[in-house]
């Protein structure tokens, strides 16, 4: 397998040569990439990849086939539709776990990339617990991963705070919180910025806020369904998550993730509980860490991770087999993954890069990583299968409406029944 890569890198050097050698397809010389990756932060860090990718395998033209909308709700629907209609994209994003195995390699859409890591050296390089845990099957392996998020985040303008005279220690509890809010409501602020123009993103402030109340062991209980939906302390969460909505931007169903991110930066909101994708966005805007902008584990959360990882597959039939792995193999590289996640915001999937290259943020999300209990997402499809992650954005749509905790709670009790018996 290896000689077929090195048969890409040259590839531009002799291509009449080689190209014999090439299947037909891969002869037109392109990749098509698809992902969700259009905020200004996600392209920068893309165009990271890509340029990455063109140095070390030169000549392959991109196709960057991104369907906007934060979390890939979007994007997946017509994911599908290609997948299902024996179109494919050579490659595309993906979450581990539920997401990578049961949407894409148990229909048989994907090829293993288990050589990879035995060719390429990675199999200590990328976190075992995850590589093994949420993208193997049956021994073989089906992604690799350009960086890891961190879900549980809440991000904050320090300026507003400190004209507000509030000071954000190393954790926060709710009570901090909610006395944060308060101070901010009283002086008109709206003190917490969510964009949820897709539903995905109050279900990350639910899903923060239930591991806030639940911590780690009871996080993975319940999506075990060793706890159930309708637990007190799964209602208490709920309370709480309803209560923020107080505090919340009047206009958050009419903005996106990124947009909300763009209120803090312009101080019109003071916090927002995001995956560190919003990082990018801070980033892209020039903003200084501590200076201008702040960041703590989403109340109750700190010693957990909630990791929302982006992983690349190799599609079954891809088109552009030869330059597909060649991609996967330049994501998986020291170079890109150094390259991509300090733009990105996530840290590197690898656990051998140069720390010196990551700014403040990234040191502190790397330190949290290497201690803290780490815990799969429900809403980046991790945790659940597709149908219980598409429950549960239904259910906080209604909760946002009628703020019924019991109704919530059973339609969650029933969508994990129902998911269980799917599996
Ligand atoms: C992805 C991130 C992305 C975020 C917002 C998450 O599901 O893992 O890479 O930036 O959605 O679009």
């Amino acid at each position: 397998m290896y000689n077929r890569f090195r048969l890409v890198a040259l590839a531009t050097v002799s291509f009449a040569v080689l190209a014999p050698l090439w299947t037909q397809a891969a002869e037109d010389g392109k990749l098509e990439v698809f992902s969700w990756w259009t905020s200004g932060g996600e392209s920068a860090a893309l165009e990271a990849l890509f340029a990455t990718y063109k140095k070390q395998y030169p000549g392959v033209e991109i196709v960057n086939a991104t369907v906007a909308g934060g979390g890939g709700s979007a994007a997946r629907p017509v994911l599908q539709t290609r997948l299902a209609g024996g179109n494919p994209p050579d490659t595309w994003q993906s979450h581990p776990g539920y997401e990578l195995l049961g949407q894409y390699v148990d229909p048989g859409y994907c090829e293993p990339v288990t050589d990879l890591y035995k060719s390429d050296g990675w199999d200590n390089a990328f976190p075992k617990e995850l590589v093994i845990n949420l993208m193997t099957k049956d021994r073989k392996i089906y992604a690799v991963l350009a960086g890891i998020h961190r879900g549980n985040v809440l991000w904050y303008n320090a300026k507003l705070l400190e004209k507000n005279g509030i000071k954000v220690g190393g954790q926060m509890t709710f009570d901090e919180f909610f006395a944060a809010c308060d101070k901010l409501k009283e002086a008109g602020i709206a003190a917490l910025g969510v964009g949820d123009s897709g539903i995905w993103t109050s279900a990350q402030l639910f899903e923060n806020t239930l591991l806030g109340v639940l911590g780690p062991k009871d996080w993975t209980d319940l999506f075990r369904g060793t706890i159930q939906w309708d637990d007190p302390r799964v209602k208490q969460a709920m309370r709480l998550f309803a209560k923020m909505q107080n505090y919340v931007n009047p206009d958050h169903s009419a903005l996106s993730w990124d947009q909300a991110i763009q209120q803090l930066i312009e101080g019109k909101v003071a916090f927002s509980s995001m995956g560190d994708w919003a990082d990018g966005e801070f980033l892209k805007a020039k903003q200084k860490e501590k200076e201008d902008f702040g960041w703590v584990a989403h109340p109750g959360t700190s010693g957990s991770f909630i990791v929302v990882a982006d992983g690349f597959a190799l599609a079954k039939g891809a088109p552009h087999k030869e330059a597909a792995i060649a991609w996967l193999k330049s994501i998986g590289s020291k170079e890109a993954q150094e390259a991509f996640n300090p733009l990105k915001g996530s840290i590197p999937a690898r656990t051998d890069v140069d720390r010196s290259k990551f700014d403040g943020y990234h040191q502190w999300s790397m330190d949290s990583f290497a201690k803290d209990k780490l815990v799969a997402s429900c809403v980046h499809g991790e945790a659940a299968p597709a149908a219980f992650q598409q429950a549960l954005n239904d259910a906080v749509t209604a909760f946002m409406v009628d703020k019924n905790v019991d109704n919530f709670a059973n339609s969650l009790v029933q969508a994990a029944k129902e998911s269980q018996s799917a599996k």
